[in-house]
């Protein structure tokens, strides 16, 4: 089994060192190549996602990826900027389905900024389609507006668009997703102002024929955002397209009290899979050794379930998590009075002896 591991910009680099760490202590035959991506990518070589980089994450069966960005690469034209390299990775591995669950962890109720009865025991799934929509929509660009109120004045665009197959396959993953859960799927759309998403509402009622034993709502989306601070746990899984998942899913870390909790998956058709934690690169606290590895941490126990077939390794982790939760140990971002704070190398070292 080959994993990439990428670990990219701002904490990127500690946080993936301890997910390293946990996996190489769990004894598997697990081989390792380490990789450049981003900004750090872009530093040593002029772009964000080089060719030895694609190229060692086609044949992993697994990617492990940190985060990438810096505000220092705004000014980059958008095709070197660090986000180009997820993106790329996305596009060309065929990644579309996006698992980001939101999972309160009994012991951090308190870190939300809701009250705790409404997030305790709070355990969502947010699939997101992670390779169509307006993200990769094209024509897109600028020119001079070609008609309307603003004809011949400068104008940007984008498209908004999603073709049957693509709505089809990830409205199977979620069905597929609910049937190991509680069965519900709110699928979240704009279909009362938009074509494409009235297109997706439709195509997602037609999948659901296959899987009468799921039930499925369908939601608008300014409801949805709505209805994740108000009532979070009426939702179990929640599949939307691209756009509206980027916004929602960092809606619903919120709610867990701290989005460095968070793992994600993104997988292709092949299940092989990209694995990063749902937060950023946070250059602000980068090499500070405050980060939260966590997040990174349990995406490496999705990569063993989904990608690599070792459910029982992955169930080890998410264990020893748990364990070194209930020890008291935060890193800052979770700490409240009355645990002990460390920073992120000993929460690393302490999931590595819980495992043990
Ligand atoms: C995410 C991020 C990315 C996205 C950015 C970094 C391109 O916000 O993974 O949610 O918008 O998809
Ligand atoms: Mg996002």
């Amino acid at each position: 089994m080959k994993i990439a591991i990428l670990p990219g910009d701002g904490i990127g680099p500690e946080i993936v060192e301890q997910a390293v760490k946990v996996l190489k202590a769990l004894d598997l035959q697990l081989e390792m190549e380490t990789a450049p991506v981003g900004g750090a990518a872009y530093e040593a070589s002029g772009h964000p996602l080089p060719d030895a980089t694609l190229n060692l994450s086609r044949a992993a069966d697994a990617i492990l990826f940190g985060a990438v960005g810096d505000w220092k690469y705004d000014q980059l034209e958008r095709a070197l900027r660090p986000e180009q390299a997820i993106l790329g990775l996305r596009k060309a591995l065929g990644l579309f389905a996006n698992f980001r669950p939101a999972i309160c962890y009994e012991q951090l109720t308190h870190a939300s900024s809701l009250k705790p009865e409404l997030v305790a025991g709070l355990d969502i799934l947010i699939i997101r389609e992670l390779t169509g929509d307006i993200y990769f929509g094209q024509p897109r660009g600028r020119r001079s507006a070609p008609d309307g109120a603003f004809a011949g004045a400068e104008e940007a665009f984008d498209t908004m668009r999603y073709a049957r197959p693509e709505i089809e396959r990830i409205a199977h993953v979620a069905f597929q997703a609910a049937r190991q859960r509680s069965k519900r799927v709110t699928s979240v759309d704009k279909a009362n102002v938009l074509e494409t998403f009235q297109f997706w509402k439709d195509v997602v009622a037609e999948v659901h024929k296959d899987y009468p034993d799921v039930e499925l709502s369908h939601m608008y989306v300014d409801n949805a955002a709505m209805q994740l601070v108000k009532a979070p746990k009426a939702f179990d899984v929640i599949v939307t397209g691209n756009m509206f998942g980027d916004i929602l899913s960092d809606e619903a870390s919120m709610l867990t009290g701290s989005i460095g909790m968070l793992p994600s998956a993104s997988l292709n058709a092949q299940r092989q899979g990209l694995y990063e934690p749902s937060h950023g690169s946070a250059p602000d606290i980068a090499g500070k050794g405050v980060a939260n590895p966590l997040a990174t941490i349990l995406s490496a126990a999705m990569m063993l379930r989904f990608s690599l077939n070792q459910p029982e390794a992955a169930d080890r982790i998410e264990a020893a998590v748990k364990q070194v939760l209930a020890q008291g140990l935060r890193t800052p971002d979770i700490h409240s009075e009355g645990t002990t704070r460390v920073g992120t190398a000993q929460m690393g070292d302490a999931v590595v002896n819980a495992l043990r």
